[in-house]
């Protein structure tokens, strides 16, 4: 298989579960040195053990993607291992449930923090360093819900809302200078199974309990590129997706 990834310095947020790990190790295949940074140590340290393990290159960085210090440590650490910062994927992400009414601030305030300050404050100290190399690229995970959400899920669904909105506001102004950049929004139903972890969220106000125990990829697209304009049709959120149009850019 060809190497995409070769030489390249990879950043990922939440790699130490699901899809998060499932990146890290996609990345680390594809020739990438990954820095695998998650706020849980073993489980960080589990996703590294599988890269190494497989012959590619990582580093654990313990990390609370809402600790600017934290952010700017992971940043650094990239750097020193990799040499600078190509890409980064804002993965951590978590979900509680509750009503309005029901829900504790504290709650709100946690899941907003996570989903949406955490990719704030990645951005805010990557996109200098992807500069230094003349650009680079970014996924913000968002997810179905941010286009067709359900009861119980406001600060989740409100979290990735404007994830997509960050996204779309980061790329008009990342694409706007001469480096040459990418950034886009990633929206996936619910997933589980061997490459999406959601039994030990689910116990810390994760992801839906009822989700299938098989393994399972309902729907996901990207939303957007670069310096694109952005279009959910009404038909595609509906069917839980969002459409995705592009007009400039990459
Ligand atoms: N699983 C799904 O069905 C689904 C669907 C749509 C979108 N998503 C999104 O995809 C992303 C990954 O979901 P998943 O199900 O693989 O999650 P997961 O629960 O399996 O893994 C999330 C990881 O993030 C880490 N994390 C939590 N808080 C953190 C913090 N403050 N700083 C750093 N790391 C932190 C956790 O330790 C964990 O390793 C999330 O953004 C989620 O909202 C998931």
């Amino acid at each position: 298989m060809a190497e995409r990834f070769t030489n390249k310095a990879i950043i990922v947020t939440g790699a130490g579960n699901g899809m998060g790990r499932a990146s890290a190790l996609a990345f680390a295949r594809e020739g990438g040195g990954v820095a695998v940074a998650d706020i849980n140590e073993a489980d960080g340290l589990g996703t590294v053990r599988q890269i190494a393990d497989a012959g590619g290159r990582a580093i654990f960085v313990q990390c609370d993607v809402t600790k600017s210090a934290d952010v700017q440590r992971l940043v650094a650490a990239t750097v020193d291992a990799f040499g600078g910062v190509d890409v980064l994927h804002n993965n951590a992400g978590v979900v509680t449930y509750g009503t309005v009414v029901d829900m504790p601030e504290e709650d709100w305030d946690r899941v907003l923090a996570i989903n949406l300050k955490g990719a704030f404050l990645t951005c805010k100290y990557a996109i200098p360093e992807m500069r230094k190399r003349g650009g680079g690229a970014i996924v913000n995970t968002a997810s179905v819900q941010a286009f067709a959400t359900q009861q119980m899920v406001a600060a989740y669904a409100a979290s990735k809302s404007a994830i997509v909105s960050f996204t779309m506001s980061t790329s008009v102004a990342t694409v706007s200078r001469p480096a040459r950049s990418r950034l886009g929004s990633l929206s996936s139903a619910v997933l589980s199974g061997p490459e999406a972890h959601t039994s030990a969220h689910c116990q810390s106000g994760g992801h839906s309990p009822q989700a299938p125990r098989r393994p399972e990829y309902s729907s996901t697209e990207k939303t957007g590129v670069g310096g694109a304009r952005w279009m959910p049709s009404a038909a595609s959120a509906a069917a839980g997706r969002a459409a995705y149009t592009r007009t400039s850019g990459e």
